[in-house]
């Protein structure tokens, strides 16, 4: 039995988010420049969305560049930013094609205006996509999202739009750049790091995470069902009891 097989997909996780690590570590293995680790990556991105079609999950949000990862040799950086707008604009048709719409989160005003105009051109070619929607993480860190949400909360409720008593957590999740989005299901790291790293921290309050040894550039299909059936092997708590959930159930 296949390891797709033995997936239980009435159980699936519907949001997965991924942390990609170890694109430099792999190239570095093998004698190579970090650049060729980041293509690598890029094929490893292929595999997984072709997984999460496959496997009929709803969303997959990877986390491509960090606000932190800024602060990498300028070399690194534009090579980084090429990789994606090459990257972006060679896959928009194939993405089309296979019903995956893409989006992204994160502060993209820091961006290259070539990074956003290929992001664009392919938010818009591909908005019908049913089949899966692909959210990239740009130039994101939680803490600036959540500053951010805090800058327009307090905007709006200086402008009388919303009432400080009204704040809730519903109210807060409508402010953050996933206001569209589930919370993830499941994270995956990858790279052998145990840490979430500026990642969705507020999204992630109940995610079940899930840490591999095994680099980015190496992770394939076989890779991402493991981690699903890793996932449904667990019992979701919400704080509850297990005789509660089981009751529930
Ligand atoms: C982490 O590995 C990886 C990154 C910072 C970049 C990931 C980006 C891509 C794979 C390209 C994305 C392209 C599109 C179109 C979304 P690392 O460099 O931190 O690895 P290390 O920890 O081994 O040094």
């Amino acid at each position: 039995m296949s390891l797709f097989e033995k997936i239980d997909h009435h159980r699936l996780p519907s949001h997965i988010a991924i942390i990609m690590d170890g694109n430099g570590r792999w190239a570095k293995a093998r004698g190579l420049e970090r650049a060729e680790g980041h293509r690598e990556g890029v094929s490893a991105i292929r595999k997984v969305v072709e997984a999460a079609i496959r496997a009929s999950v709803q969303t997959l949000t990877l986390y491509a560049f960090s606000t932190e990862n800024w602060y990498r040799p300028a070399e690194e950086i534009d090579g980084l930013m090429d990789l994606m707008v090459y990257a972006i604009t060679k896959e928009t048709a194939d993405l089309k094609k296979n019903g995956v719409s893409i989006a992204s989160i994160g502060d993209t005003s820091r961006l290259p205006v070539k990074v956003r105009e290929a992001l664009d051109t392919c938010i818009r070619e591909t908005q019908d996509g049913r089949n899966l929607k692909l959210v990239i993480a740009l130039s994101y860190s939680s803490k600036w999202e959540l500053a951010e949400a805090t800058r327009r909360i307090t905007s709006d409720v200086i402008k009388g739009i919303l009432k400080t008593e009204d704040i809730s957590e519903e109210t807060i999740g409508r402010y953050l750049t996933t206001s569209k989005l589930s919370d993830p299901d499941l994270l995956i790291r990858t790279g052998g790091e145990q840490r979430i790293s500026n990642f969705l921290l507020w999204q992630c309050a109940y995610a079940e995470f899930y840490f591999t040894e095994t680099f980015w550039p190496d992770f394939d299909e076989e890779a991402f069902y493991k981690a699903i059936l890793d996932y449904q092997g667990r019992q979701r708590r919400y704080g509850k009891t297990s005789e509660q959930i089981e009751s529930d159930k």
